[in-house]
């Protein structure tokens, strides 16, 4: 066939063929959330962050997305993880846990990243303790999803999914 007719077809594909991104979108707890299931669960739930990391890689999979979910209780370790993510991952989910009240270096480090960023919080923070009203990570975030539990981190591969396609869309025109 001649290249202009390829390039024609190429052009009137369907939609739906565009791939989604092959790079996996990185999910990032902070602090005592490794925790979860034993800590405060009239607030945070009785789920475990296991029981997260499940709900999430089958919410991935539907979405036809590759995750990669993490846990530390150390601020330098998460920032290294956000360095990774800069190159490896094509989106972030982040709860920054107690780090999101305190962490500028966090905030630097998403900022940094130019990459897709949800702020998630089990809680709503807003009705909680006036220290956890502000949040310096949001600053860096395309959206921030709390009070929901766990949905939350559904809800914001759901988001991200659509993001990345029109992103992709966008790219490929
Ligand atoms: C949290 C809210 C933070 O204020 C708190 O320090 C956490 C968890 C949440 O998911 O609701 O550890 O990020």
């Amino acid at each position: 066939m001649m290249l202009s007719g390829l390039i024609f077809l190429w052009r009137c594909r369907p939609r739906e063929s565009y791939p989604l991104p092959m790079k996996p979108i990185c999910i990032l707890n902070g602090p005592n959330l490794n925790l979860l299931g034993q800590r405060q669960p009239e607030i945070y739930g009785r789920e475990t962050l296991a029981d997260i990391h499940a709900r999430c890689e089958k919410r991935a999979t539907a979405l036809g997305l590759a995750i990669d979910f993490r846990q530390s209780n150390h601020e330098g370790v998460l920032i290294d993880w956000i360095q990774e993510a800069r190159a490896k991952a094509s989106a972030i989910i982040i709860n920054p846990a107690a780090f999101t009240h305190t962490s500028v270096a966090l905030l630097d480090a998403l900022t940094a990243a130019e990459l897709p960023v949800i702020e998630v919080h089990l809680s709503n923070i807003h009705k909680r303790e006036p220290f956890r009203h502000h949040s310096y990570v949001s600053r860096a975030a395309t959206g921030v999803i709390c009070g929901l539990g766990s949905k939350g981190y559904e809800l914001a591969l759901d988001a991200l999914a659509e993001r990345l396609q029109s992103i992709a869309e966008t790219r490929d025109v």
